[in-house]
């Protein structure tokens, strides 16, 4: 049986972090699909186009790996694809409420599915999506922590050079 997982978050933008994460999946699953929530409730640095464009960018070399977008509940959107696992990173302490809370959740909605989380690469302990884009709003140097159309897109959002 070909073991499917979907990787559900923001990507406001995609980080490294993230593709570590992505990449260690895929050793234990045959194929991943990186599940963009696009909620407009939700305010993003990027539109959806933006987000898609970077993630496409830096996975074009990764054949198993596809990327889609989602609007409602993570394990609905996991069941649309038929796959077995959510995938989830955890960095430091602080993600792992929100995140035992979200995992229990959706095992409540859905029982079939399990969230498998993966510890973040040590490199990536304290960068998020986030922190990313605060430093970079002013002028922090962001290189090595986001892809690089992603570092450029974001210097672009806040008119870096
Ligand atoms: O990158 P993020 O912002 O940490 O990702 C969060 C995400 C998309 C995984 C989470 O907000 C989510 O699953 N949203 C969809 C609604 C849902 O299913 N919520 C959890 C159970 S109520």
């Amino acid at each position: 049986m070909e073991r499917v997982a979907i990787y559900p978050g923001s990507f406001d933008p995609v980080t490294n972090g993230h593709l570590d994460i992505l990449e260690r999946g895929l050793s234990l699953f045959d194929r991943i699909i990186v599940a963009i929530l696009t909620n407009p409730k939700k305010s993003f640095l990027f539109t959806l186009e933006e987000r898609i464009e970077m993630l496409e960018d830096c996975l074009k070399d990764f054949s198993n790996v596809a990327i889609d977008t989602f609007d409602g509940l993570t394990v609905d959107f996991a069941a649309h694809c038929n796959a077995q696992g959510i995938l989830r990173g955890l960095r430091a302490l602080s993600d792992f409420e929100y995140e035992f809370q979200m995992a229990l959740m959706n095992r409540r909605l859905n029982r079939e599915i399990q969230t498998i989380f993966l510890m973040t690469g040590l490199r990536w302990i304290y960068t998020s999506s986030s922190i990313i884009k605060e430093a970079a709003q002013f002028g922090g140097n962001i290189e090595g922590m986001v892809p690089p159309l992603a570092e450029k897109k974001i210097k672009q959002k806040f008119s870096l050079k």
